[in-house]
């Protein structure tokens, strides 16, 4: 767990225990999403982060001169679960889909804490995971007639602890690694999981957010499940001060503690960059004063995060 969570931030899990028809049943769900007519899909809009349920397009839509080519879904499925009304079916299925993927996300988790040398449970304790924030994203990127001028997601790290992400057999994801991007393809219903931007912070730095992107291809629609697990939205995020001290003596926290919907706020009031909003959390940043003062104004894309 160690050597995965901190030379990669990234790792494919099998033998789960989420059977293999509701990962078929949820991504058919979602694709029964994305075939409504668009002014059925228009009801479920949402504008800002912390609305339960959000869907839009970015396909066609040019930013930066790069064109983007996805439509998502995305809703809160905890604490409070919300979920689409339509397509039939796709509620139950999405419920039963992120209780058991959480599940499979708190038991990671566990074993990620523990090679932290820290307690099982520290993290569930301390981020307040009974009450944790779960987003389900849904992505459809559909085929583009030229995928060399387009991009389905730009670089990006996600916020949160942990994501664990299915897709429909067509690849196009890739993780950055030692400065190069690498494809990443997963075995049959099995779970990608990347390490996310809290992870990080609570590490101090020793488990790093991977940036990764998504690719658009000619050939075939690609539709993926992010399940994004975070901490309580009014925990606030800082270095486990278990790891600031060591026989080596005191490390400096590398990172100021936020709010996780501050966190939240504040990344989807900049334009998707990178990992730049986690240096916004970096104490050496400080300086700057720029830490926890979200836009609210401005020209915010939101539709690109998740
Ligand atoms: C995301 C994401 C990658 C993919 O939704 O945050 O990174 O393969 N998705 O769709
Ligand atoms: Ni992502």
């Amino acid at each position: 767990m160690t050597r995965a969570c901190q030379d990669w931030g990234f790792f494919m899990v099998i033998n789960h225990g989420v059977p293999e028809n509701l990962l078929s049943s949820i991504l058919d769900g979602c694709k029964g999403f994305f075939d409504l007519p668009e002014e059925e899909k228009q009801e479920f809009k949402g504008n800002h982060v912390l609305d339960p349920i959000r869907s839009g397009t970015s396909c066609n839509v040019s930013v930066e001169k790069a064109f983007y080519w996805r439509d998502f879904l995305k809703f809160f499925v905890h604490p409070v679960f919300y979920s689409p009304t339509k397509p039939a079916g796709l509620s139950e299925i999405s419920l039963e889909y992120s209780q058991r993927v959480r599940e499979v996300a708190r038991g990671l988790l566990k074993g990620i804490s523990e090679s932290l040398g820290l307690e099982g449970s520290y993290i569930d304790k301390a981020l307040n995971l009974e009450q944790g924030k779960q987003i389900f994203v849904a992505n459809l990127y559909p085929t583009c007639p030229q995928p060399e001028l387009a991009m389905g997601l730009p670089p990006h790290s996600d916020h949160g602890l942990l994501t664990l992400l299915i897709y429909n057999g067509i690849g196009g994801l890739q993780i950055q690694h030692e400065g190069k991007w690498v494809n990443v393809c997963a075995l049959p219903n099995s779970f990608l999981v990347n390490t996310g931007d809290h992870l990080e912070i609570l590490s101090n730095g020793r488990y790093k957010s991977v940036l990764h992107r998504a690719m658009v291809n000619s050939k075939a629609t690609r539709i993926s499940i992010a399940m994004i697990h975070g901490p309580s939205l009014d925990s606030v995020v800082s270095p486990a001060t278990e790891l600031l001290v060591s026989s080596k003596g005191n490390e400096p926290a590398a990172y100021v503690g936020m709010k996780y919907k501050d966190y939240l706020e504040l990344q989807q009031s900049n334009k998707l960059d990178g990992k730049s909003c986690l240096d916004r959390v970096r104490s050496s940043s400080l300086a700057t004063a720029s830490v926890c003062v979200p836009n609210h104004e401005g020209n915010n894309d939101t539709s690109m995060i998740s």
